[in-house]
């Protein structure tokens, strides 16, 4: 029977039933104190934000805080629980190609730390926002460096047309964006940030990406008489999702990225004191399970299907980007994996596969199929397709578990709804 954090997978799936996330907390733990101790400098302030995106709870903000790292968050809803949480706030970075001027609102009355505004008229809305706030709020500006790194490779475009900030081609736009804030005594222009991409594998990607932003903050300076004191270089390091992956190890990645930093400084004569990334996979997918129970199983002249409990409405990695996974049949560990299976969930969608032509022990009735590296954009992209209903979300360590999300009810399925 396979094990997680100490606990057999029979007695969480008999205690909190299937489908059921379940995260290794000493694994969360460990990765949060690494990316805190690996990614600090002699040369620059640093400092480590968790893209809450991946993975959303107030347990998991408490963790978070715990170590140290600060938050991004994207919405409304992700900043009510980390506020709800007790995050300190002023560590939280805000997000967001469409904020809404309620959600601006909410993160200077919630003391938000720090926005990262993506586009000139987000600009222009936060400045007169602002002007009644009663604190000092730091402001990051997304730009587009036209370097797209989703994949094992990175190519470095001139495409101009993304929906999030503004591409380094549009100075003027980006000049006046800065200028923007210069008579509000409540904004404090602070930097740029980007985001490339996600499950980066090359380290040449962030290479290029450091190259591109100190360029480009040199000429705000010399042409422009800018100066700027933070870069925040965003997320996307990778995770492994099978043995096909192989991410940068995170001390490599770290000391990359602070070098590089450290390089183009001193190249282009700036100094930029402050250089921030945004980690969300990389720290919390492999920490993250999914245990299913197995339905039917079914033969077609070219397949055998093994049905489980869950799929898309769990996890929509692999109908939405075909995300590969590996998994294991929990109570038959030891036995032969002779039989190739496709692994697909319950939905009313053809795409609703989990898992294409994996190597398994027979499957029968009441196996439990666990699905690994599934903690990052799983519980946090899930849907009520089919009303299918959330699983729960349980953390465990030591050989014992506690329940962070309950498990959804059929009542809380209908409980907003009009039934008159
Ligand atoms: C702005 C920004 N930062 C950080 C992340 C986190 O990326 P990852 O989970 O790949 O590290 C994302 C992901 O979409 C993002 O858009």
């Amino acid at each position: 029977m396979l094990e997680i954090g100490g606990m057999r997978v029979d007695d969480l799936a008999k205690t909190y039933q299937t489908p059921l996330y379940v995260y290794d907390e000493n694994q969360l733990r460990t990765r949060l104190k690494d990316y805190a101790t690996l990614f600090q400098s002699d040369d620059f302030e640093t400092g480590v934000l968790y893209a809450s995106k991946a993975f959303s709870c107030c347990a998991m903000v408490k963790l978070v805080q715990e170590y140290g790292i600060c938050l991004d968050v994207v919405s409304g809803g992700e900043i009510y629980t980390a506020y709800k949480a007790g995050f300190d706030m002023t560590k939280a970075y805000f997000h967001g190609n469409n904020k809404s001027l309620d959600e601006l609102q909410m993160a200077i009355d919630t003391k938000v730390g720090t926005i990262i505004v993506d586009n000139l008229m987000e600009a222009q809305a936060l400045n007169e926002i602002a002007k009644k706030s009663d604190h000092l709020i730091h402001v990051l500006l997304r730009v587009n460096p036209g370097i797209d790194a989703h994949t094992h490779k990175y190519i470095v475009t001139a495409h101009v047309d993304s929906k999030f900030g503004v591409s380094m081609m549009q100075e003027k736009e980006i000049v006046d964006l800065i200028q923007t804030f210069e008579d509000n005594p409540n904004l404090s222009f602070d930097g740029l940030h980007a985001h490339i991409g996600s499950q980066i594998f090359d380290k040449n990607a962030f290479v290029a990406e450091i190259e591109k932003m100190f360029g480009f903050v040199k000429k705000l300076e010399s042409d422009y008489g800018i100066h700027l004191n933070t870069i925040d270089l965003g997320g996307g390091f990778a995770a492994t999702y099978t043995s096909e992956d192989h991410p940068i190890p995170l001390d490599e990645v770290c000391k990359t990225i602070l070098d590089t930093c450290k390089k183009e400084n001193t190249k282009q004569g700036l100094s930029i004191q402050k250089i921030l990334i945004e980690p969300g996979r990389s720290i919390v997918a492999e920490a993250g399970s999914t245990i299913y129970t197995v339905g039917f199983t079914k033969q077609t002249p070219n397949k055998n299907y093994v049905f489980v409990d869950g799929g898309m409405a769990d996890n929509i990695r692999p109908a939405l980007y075909q995300a590969k996974y590996n998994a294991d049949i929990a109570n038959k560990m030891e036995q032969a994996k002779d039989c190739i299976y496709t692994v697909a969930g319950k939905a009313c969608e053809s795409g609703d596969v989990l898992i294409e032509d994996i190597a398994l022990p027979k499957c029968e009735p009441g196996d439990l199929l666990v699905t690994y590296t599934t903690g990052a954009y799983g519980y946090s992209m899930a849907s009520h397709y089919n009303k299918l209903l959330t699983p729960g979300v349980v953390f465990v360590a030591n050989g014992k578990a506690r329940e962070v999300i309950h498990r959804e009810s059929y009542e809380h399925l209908i409980g907003l709804e009009n039934n008159d």
